[in-house]
């Protein structure tokens, strides 16, 4: 799946937002939640406790009844399902949005038993003489009769008991008829609505990751029962049914007195339940007949693609897919490739095979009105979706445990992908920003956990639903990163085509991947690794966190520790490695790349740098001379490091100093060079470090001083791009420098440069006079528009407002979503409403309103968006971002005990860790306060 962008990149520090405009949406929030109270009352299970993923994980004790186990028994095989299904894009007398279906399901009995346990979830079964199915023989066995069935609410199964055993070794077809509501959750086969030139449009679609598929028809919900899928789909004759398999043909029909169109697909090859997909729209399509009769095809609304946003994403599909056969030394195995852009969807996008799925702002790019960041996000998305054809889909993780490999795998090659498709872009840099300095943060907690988990950890479905978290997306790009780095990229991907091919249309558990790896290096002369794949690789994998390796340039010597940015923080988590890895260290001494070592010799009197590129997932500390020395050489050459390495050593220095081991003002020492950076990753590396000063401190006296010294250190910056822009009327070449200019505008007019004030009101003002010609480019919009909003007063808001309502494209509605829950709370789509939390939460004025909405109405948003949301956790990471005091802390700790009953779900990690954060947030304080305001002070002048 692709991961969920809370806030776009381009929407740099301190994204202002009116107090009001935060007020006014909490209010509207809250009017939503009584409403949706109200309709709840009364109904069974509309209360707020009762649900299945507050259980508490099942592996102290094994149920006796095996309908009771959450993991399917080893019993039964499928191999085939024969699907139709049939959703009503029109609600029936009730006003019930329904689908109908019937399938049959082909398995072999592979243990003996008198059991048919299958996944099925909030179907309503047709029943057959009294049971919930109907069972055959095949190729002459004897289907046993049915003594009973029933549903097992809580683990999601329809269950079976027969009069006798199935024969081992016998195949039996088991048919099933069903009725499920066509709901808006995003989850299944669901509805999902948009208004194109004033009519609403229904769109049924689907989303079966991870547990969602036994929500569409009965199956045998696990990624290791692969099948293959033969898919009909009944649809209205003005629209077009799509599903994994490329359409056969379809025909004219009348159903239950409808006149219907009846299509079918080719039957799909062996997949997993969750890569399923059907959707009925009436989306237009652009395709490309690009090679050997692959179809592409972009589907969105018929007015995005009359605007051509679909374009781009075609233009960048064809390519990207070639790169992967290339990389992969693997054909695309299936006949078509549709990407479709869906107004409601959850994730960022979804791996569905051969019928990929998105949201709008991740797949439609508008030449004109989006911004380069929309465009790289159309790239990286698109990469990472793709990757996932082969690495996922033909060879799948056998359980969900393993969910790490799958999307840490795509996380990394998205950006080779990316890089094929715009190889101007420096796409392959963008990583170190995105991944692994995200990911460095969590990972260096005591409460962070190994990239690894074992099966019987991951059982229910808010259990999976957990494993989609930042340690697995983005650690695990990391560390494959630094596996294909230390290998070199033809070992990596040699072992990886092996490992592809080798285990093509099944499934596998990580450590395969690692014996055809090691198997390519000892195939490879020259390669020298100082142990396997396995044991370097477990070390990254089994055990939590990573080194902070520091070298003293006096003695030669070299160590490693586990870095943890509160050092008085207790690791209660053991580790049979005691927290020591294999660490790869690429380096350079005196600005000559020196050759890969694992150990490293003395030095002398030149300056270090270790960890080159960042190739390995580690950070690095000098003894007080090397500092010094790499200092000064950033304060007299900068551009004798890589603009890596420039981001690095800042991002080092900071999260050293935040752990104790150096002090925050040698941290701080690191930006005084940036008033000579125009580079962008530095630049955002320093915004994104020194945001944690303004968290602590926007709420503190420290705050005017730390403007001023930023003011001064920014004002060269904003004066660079206002020169090569030509007076802001062009925009930069080169594809970061764009980012940077955004950086560079907020940054100056968060803190305070006048002349920035002035540009953000002229231009607003010009467009406020002249609405139909927006002078302000596509890029900076967001900033312009955040700025000139909270600048301004009732007139800039009304106008922003009147703006929104025209606005026809998803990205360009994004930008001013607020002002839309401000006023009309029943247009939150439920994709959107964790997301507006956040964003609130993120300003000053909105984060106490937020949080006191969160707390008091937790059962309800929980039992709303909880289940199977992939979003919640970073709903309360971004809320508590700013605590710093008791008084908060002991909040956390009440709102925790408060609601024990109600459960957290997959935000459960997320509460541990925010409290961890504050306890460390408050002690950084204590600590650094008067240091930092004494610095700030000093530097300013
Ligand atoms: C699948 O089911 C449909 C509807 O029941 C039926 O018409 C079709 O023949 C079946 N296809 C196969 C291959 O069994
Ligand atoms: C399923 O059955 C329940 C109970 O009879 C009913 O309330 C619900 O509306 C039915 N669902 C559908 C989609 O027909
Ligand atoms: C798509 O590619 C064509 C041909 O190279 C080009 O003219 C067009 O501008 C591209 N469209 C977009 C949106 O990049
Ligand atoms: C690519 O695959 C082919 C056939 O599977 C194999 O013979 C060849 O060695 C592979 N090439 C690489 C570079 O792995
Ligand atoms: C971890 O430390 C223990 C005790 O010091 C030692 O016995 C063991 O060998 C160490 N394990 C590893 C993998 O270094
Ligand atoms: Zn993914």
């Amino acid at each position: 799946m692709g991961k969920v962008y809370y806030v776009s990149k381009n929407v740099g520090l301190g994204m202002l937002v009116l107090a009001a405009i935060a007020l006014a949406t909490i209010i509207a929030l809250s009017i939503a939640y009584d409403k949706e109270r109200a309709k709840n009352q009364g109904k069974p299970g509309g209360g707020t406790d009762g649900t299945s993923t507050s259980t508490p994980p099942t592996t102290d004790f094994l149920p006796k009844e095996p309908w009771d186990r959450y993991r399917l028994p080893d019993s039964l095989v499928p191999f085939s399902y024969n699907v139709t299904l049939w959703p009503r894009l029109e609600p029936n007398t009730d006003g019930l949005y329904i689908f109908t279906g019937q399938s049959t399901a082909v398995f072999k009995c592979v243990k003996q038993t008198d059991l048919i346990i299958i996944h099925s979830s909030k179907l309503n079964l047709t029943t057959f003489q009294g049971h919930h199915a109907k069972l055959h023989g095949l190729n002459g066995a004897t289907a046993p009769a049915i003594q009973k069935s029933w549903l097992v609410e809580k683990t999601e199964y329809l269950v079976l008991q027969l009069h006798s055993s199935l024969a081992v070794g016998a195949t039996y077809v088991l048919h099933t008829e069903f009725r499920g509501e066509l709901a808006d959750d995003l989850e299944g086969l669901y509805r999902s609505e948009y208004t194109e030139n004033g009519v609403n449009k229904v769109v049924a679609t689907s989303q079966m990751q991870a547990t969602f598929a036994r929500k569409t028809f009965p199956c045998f919900d696990e990624p290791a029962m692969k099948a293959v899928f033969i898919v009909t789909l009944i649809h209205g004759r003005a629209t077009v049914a799509l599903s994994n398999g490329r359409e056969m043909g379809s025909t004219d029909s009348v159903m239950d007195g409808v006149n219907v169109k009846v299509t079918t697909f080719e039957p799909t090859k062996r997949m997993s339940t969750y890569l399923l997909a059907f959707i009925v729209s009436d989306f237009d399509s652009i395709q490309s007949n690009q090679n050997n009769n692959l179809l592409i095809r972009i589907w969105a609304r018929k007015k995005a693609i009359d605007d051509k946003q679909g374009d781009y994403a075609l233009n960048v599909t064809g390519p990207i897919l070639q790169f992967y056969e290339h990389y992969y030394n693997a054909t695309y195995p299936l006949s078509k490739s549709d990407q479709v852009a869906l107004p409601d969807f959850n994730a960022g996008a979804m791996e569905n095979w051969g019928l990929v799925t998105y949201r709008e702002t991740a797949l439609l790019y508008d030449p004109v009105l989006s911004s380069t960041g929309n465009k790289e996000r159309v790239t990286t998305v698109i990469s990472h979706e793709l990757a996932h054809m082969w690495f996922g889909n033909l060879v799948t993780l056998q359980w969900w445990n393993d969910l790490w490999l799958n999307e840490g795998f795509a996380s990394y090659v998205e950006y080779l992908g990316a890089d094929y498709a715009e190889p101007t872009w420096n796409m392959k840099d963008q990583i170190i920003l995105n991944d692994v300095n995200k990911v460095f943060a969590i990972d260096a907690l005591a409460s962070s956990h190994p990239l690894s988990r074992r099966e019987e950890e991951v059982n229910t479905p808010a259990q999976i639903s957990e494993m989609f978290n930042t340690i697995s997306y983005s650690k695990g790009a990391a560390v494959l990163r630094m596996l294909s780095e230390f290998l070199t990229e033809p070992v990596f991907s040699k072992g990886l085509s092996s490992y592809l091919n080798t285990f093509a249309f099944g499934n596998t558990v990580y450590t395969d991947l690692w014996d055809h790896l090691q198997r390519a290096v000892e195939s490879t002369p020259h390669i020298r690794i100082p142990e396997t794949v396995h044991n370097i690789m477990n070390r990254w994998t089994l055990q939590m966190g990573f080194p902070v390796v520091t070298v003293d340039t006096q003695t030669g010597t070299v160590t490693q520790k586990h870095f943890l940015l509160d050092p008085d923080s207790v690791v209660e988590r053991p580790s049979q490695f005691n927290y020591t890895w294999f660490v790869p260290i690429k380096w350079m001494k005196s600005g000559v790349e020196q050759q890969q070592y694992w150990l490293l010799h003395k030095t002398g009197q030149d300056w270090v740098l270790l960890n080159t590129n960042v190739s390995g997932y580690f950070r690095v500390n000098y003894d007080l001379q090397n500092w010094n020395r790499l200092l000064s050489l950033l304060n007299t050459n900068h551009r004798g490091l890589s603009v890596i390495n420039r981001a690095q050593i800042i991002d080092d220095a900071f999260n050293l100093a935040r752990a104790k081991i150096i002090s925050t003002t040698l941290a701080l020492r690191t930006t005084k060079y940036l008033s000579k950076e125009r580079d962008y990753m530095p630049w955002e590396s320093a915004l994104r470090n020194l945001d944690y000063y303004v968290l602590m401190f926007d709420r503190t006296e420290v705050y005017g001083a730390l403007q001023a010294y930023l003011r001064k250190q920014i004002q060269p910056l904003f004066e660079h791009f206002k020169t090569i822009t030509d007076n802001w009327t062009k925009v930069p070449t080169g594809h970061t420098d764009q980012y940077n200019q955004i950086n560079a505008i907020g940054m100056a007019c968060n803190m305070g440069v006048e002349s920035c004030r002035e540009l953000i009101q002229s231009l607003y003002k010009q467009w406020m006079q002249n609405p139909d010609h927006n002078p302000i480019q596509s890029n900076l919009k967001s900033t312009v528009y955040c700025s000139a909003v909270a600048f301004g007063g009732v007139e800039e808001w009304e106008f922003a407002w009147a703006m929104f309502k025209k606005a026809t494209l998803a990205s360009e509605a994004s930008r001013l979503r607020y002002l839309d829950y401000t006023l009309d709370p029943t247009k939150i789509r439920k994709q959107d409403a964790t997301s507006t939390i956040q964003n609130i939460a993120r300003n000053v004025v909105g984060m106490p309103l937020a949080w006191n909405f969160v707390r008091a109405r937790w059962s309800y948003i929980f039992q709303q968006y909880g289940q199977g949301s992939f979003s919640f956790s970073s709903l309360v990471s971004s809320i508590t971002r700013r605590f710093s005091t008791e008084f908060e802390l002991q909040e956390l700790k009440k709102f925790k005990e408060d609601n024990l009953d109600v459960g957290f779900g997959s935000a459960t990690l997320a509460l541990e860790q925010a409290i961890e954060k504050t306890t460390a947030n408050i002690k950084w304080l204590t600590e650094n306060k008067a240091d930092v305001l004494k610095w700030f002070n000093e530097e300013a002048t």
